[in-house]
């Protein structure tokens, strides 16, 4: 079963400047909780309990989050503050965290191969945390997935609909429809200009994928702008296997930008902050 969940987060944030020069996107708040927290918790609820985390120069707050912090801690015990630190706490009680550095940021098919040796020959989830997923009604997003490659056993990627003109920010497919929510996918184009685009089907920042993809990657050329693209080995599964893309049951926010992130954060406040969850 899936027990691996591999955190992409040696990115440079460029969208995010200069907030994201000396420190990392991941640990951008949303409220009171870094992007990295959120995804971490949705991995610990589908019931993934290893979590690798792929790094780069100026890092390593993302390792000491992670981390105890005896100063503060010594500090705060015993007061009415304690409570704020007891998720992450907990986190680091039920999960163990790993860590490995891209070197050359080279894309994200390039970090998910950095992460080969934290993950090894086994199916594995993918948040790329500056995507914050989150259900209010029911399980998130990585649950839902985990549910899905139960029955359909090969990589599944999650998609949403996006206008037309937003293609050539994201990964798109087109494919067979197998169910209501989920497509076999044929066609995979990365960031393609609206009039390229195969259908409005964007891939976000959640996968399952089987462990064939690292060799895949490593035969994959650097595609679109340069970078390894993790489109391009999957165009590749798809070809020779299965490829699902499962439209999912939730909110997404791309907080790799101002206006994501401002959303997120609004939403955040109210349905979740404001009531104490
Ligand atoms: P993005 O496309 O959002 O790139 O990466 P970025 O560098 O993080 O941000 P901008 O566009 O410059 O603002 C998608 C995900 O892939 C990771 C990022 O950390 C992010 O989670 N990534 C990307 C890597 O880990 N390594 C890379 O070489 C590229």
């Amino acid at each position: 079963m899936i027990r691996k969940c591999l955190f992409p987060a040696a990115g440079y944030g460029t969208r995010f400047l200069p907030a994201t020069k000396a420190m990392p996107k991941e640990m951008l708040p949303v409220v009171n909780k870094p992007l990295i927290q959120y995804g971490v918790e949705e991995a610990r609820d589908a019931g993934l309990q290893h979590m690798a985390i792929v790094t780069g120069r100026g890092k390593r707050a993302l390792e000491d989050h992670f981390d105890i912090s005896y100063e503060l801690e010594h500090q705060i015990r015993g007061s009415e503050k304690e409570k704020f630190l007891s998720g992450t706490r907990e986190l680091m009680e039920t999960c163990t965290f790993s860590y490995t550095r891209q070197v050359e940021m080279k894309g994200l098919g390039h970090a998910i191969l950095s992460g080969r040796p934290l993950i090894g020959d086994e199916p594995f989830a993918v948040v790329l945390a500056d995507d914050l997923c989150l259900n209010l009604e029911g399980d998130g997003v990585l649950s839902q997935m985990i549910a899905l490659y139960k029955q359909f056993r090969c990589s599944i990627v999650a998609i949403q609909e996006v206008p037309n003109d937003q293609t050539h920010k994201y990964g798109i497919i087109a494919g067979e429809q197998i169910r209501e929510d989920i497509y076999r996918v044929n066609s995979m184009v990365e960031k393609p200009k609206p009039e390229d685009a195969p259908s409005n089907m964007a891939i976000i920042g959640r996968y399952i994928l089987t462990a064939d993809i690292f060799d895949l990657i490593a035969d994959t050329e650097p595609g679109k702008g340069g970078e390894i693209q993790i489109t391009d080995a999957l165009m590749k599964q798809a070809q020779s296997g299965c490829v699902l893309a499962y439209k999912f049951k939730g909110h997404r926010f791309d907080c790799g930008g101002a206006e994501g992130y401002i959303d997120a954060t609004n939403f955040c406040y109210e349905n979740l902050y404001k009531k104490g969850l």
